[in-house]
């Protein structure tokens, strides 16, 4: 049977620039964010006079463009000046003090760095920093496992910005009275994106990836109207793509609602994963929540150690994000009150029950 020929049939691509459907391109303009972007600036701007910056708590749901704004900043910060040196993280990737250390040291192009410890690499870094001036971009922040490298950023650094960035504003909270103190961050949100700017947002970048013309209106409009159900642009690259693949894979020329139907089918099926996907550690923990709505997590993870666990509280919390992130529970942040300072699980209410 001959598998190929069919898929190579048309050889022309509807797709123009496919890596323009990806998450971290970043268009040449950021529209809808003006805004947002002068403010990250103003609190860096300082620190071109030679004064000190002041930093940033940003925060707001996912997708909606909080990373790609912080990069603008730096890249346009870049074409300005050499006086400021920015440095990026994702606290995802890098999650402790020492990765983040090293990856710093990367960044600023040091060289043999194998044989040296934390604090001497450190010391190095601080060294050349404080030559000039320095901003920080601490991505995901709230998946620090450790916070050491935030007391010593603020210590040891004299000049300088740190833009932290996360879906969680309470997540400031978790933090050390020194280091919260010392911090006092600036805090800004970033509100989802009406429907006529997610649709603006989508057509902009249908324009760098795929080959004018092939986008039937109709199609486009479900594509537009869904991301804007969702709340969040990722999931709308991810349907303007999957769209073009489908209607590739029928050799195609246009890409019609039927192929965004298809697209759409599979982000539905990406979002109501079932707790059979999920890693056993996950699915016991999950069960337990099942048996004890609404309670701190504190109380969950000792009724998952009672029951034979024995992962750390740090992995708990790991698995406890993993299950909010599948949106199988949410978890409430609550500060003073009865509770004081914890988090209450809850058991998804998008979720049926029946489905557990
Ligand atoms: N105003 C915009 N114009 C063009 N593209 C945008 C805009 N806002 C977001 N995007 C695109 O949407 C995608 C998601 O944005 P981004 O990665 O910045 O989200 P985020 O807010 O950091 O989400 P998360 O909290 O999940 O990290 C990226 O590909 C980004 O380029
Ligand atoms: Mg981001």
């Amino acid at each position: 049977m001959p598998l190929f020929k069919d898929m190579l049939k048309s050889e022309e691509s509807l797709f123009r620039d496919e890596i323009a459907l990806d998450y971290d391109f970043l268009p040449k303009n950021l529209p809808y964010r003006d805004k947002e972007q002068k403010y990250i600036a103003q609190c860096i701007f300082p620190l071109t006079q030679k004064r000190n910056g002041k930093n940033l708590l940003v925060h707001g749901l996912p997708g909606i463009g909080k990373t790609a704004a912080a990069k603008y900043v730096i890249r346009d910060l870049e074409n300005e000046t050499e006086e400021v040196i920015p440095l990026y993280v994702n606290c995802w990737k890098k999650n402790s003090t020492f990765k983040i250390i090293t990856d710093f040291c990367d960044q600023l192009g040091f060289k043999f760095v194998q044989n040296k410890t934390k604090e001497e690499l450190f010391d190095m870094i601080v060294k050349e920093l404080n030559k000039k001036s320095a901003v920080f971009v601490l991505d995901e922040v709230d998946k620090l496992e450790d916070y050491d490298i935030l007391y010593l950023l603020l210590e040891d650094v004299y000049r300088k910005t740190i833009i932290m960035i996360t879906n969680y504003r309470k997540w400031v909270l978790e933090l050390d009275e020194r280091i919260r103190s010392r911090m006092n961050p600036e805090m800004m949100e970033f509100k989802a994106y009406n429907s006529e700017e997610t649709k603006g947002i989508l057509k902009h970048r249908l324009g760098y990836a795929f080959v004018p013309g092939v986008w039937e209106d109709d199609a486009f409009e479900i594509a537009a109207a869904k991301t804007a159900e969702l709340n969040d642009i990722r999931q709308g690259l991810y349907i303007l793509k999957e769209a073009g693949l489908a209607a590739e894979a029928e050799s195609s020329r246009k890409i019609n609602t039927e192929h965004v139907k298809k697209a759409l089918a599979k982000i539905e099926d990406y979002h109501l994963k079932q707790p059979t996907d999920l890693e056993d550690e996950a699915k016991q923990i999950l069960d337990i929540i099942k048996d004890n709505n609404s309670k701190k997590i504190g109380d969950i993870f000792n009724l998952y150690v009672a029951s034979g666990g024995n992962i750390s509280y740090k992995s708990f919390q790991r698995r406890i994000n993993i299950l909010e992130k599948e949106k199988f529970i949410t978890v409430i942040k609550t500060q003073g009150g009865e509770e004081g300072n914890t988090s209450i699980i809850k058991l998804s209410q998008t979720k049926k029950l029946t489905e557990f």
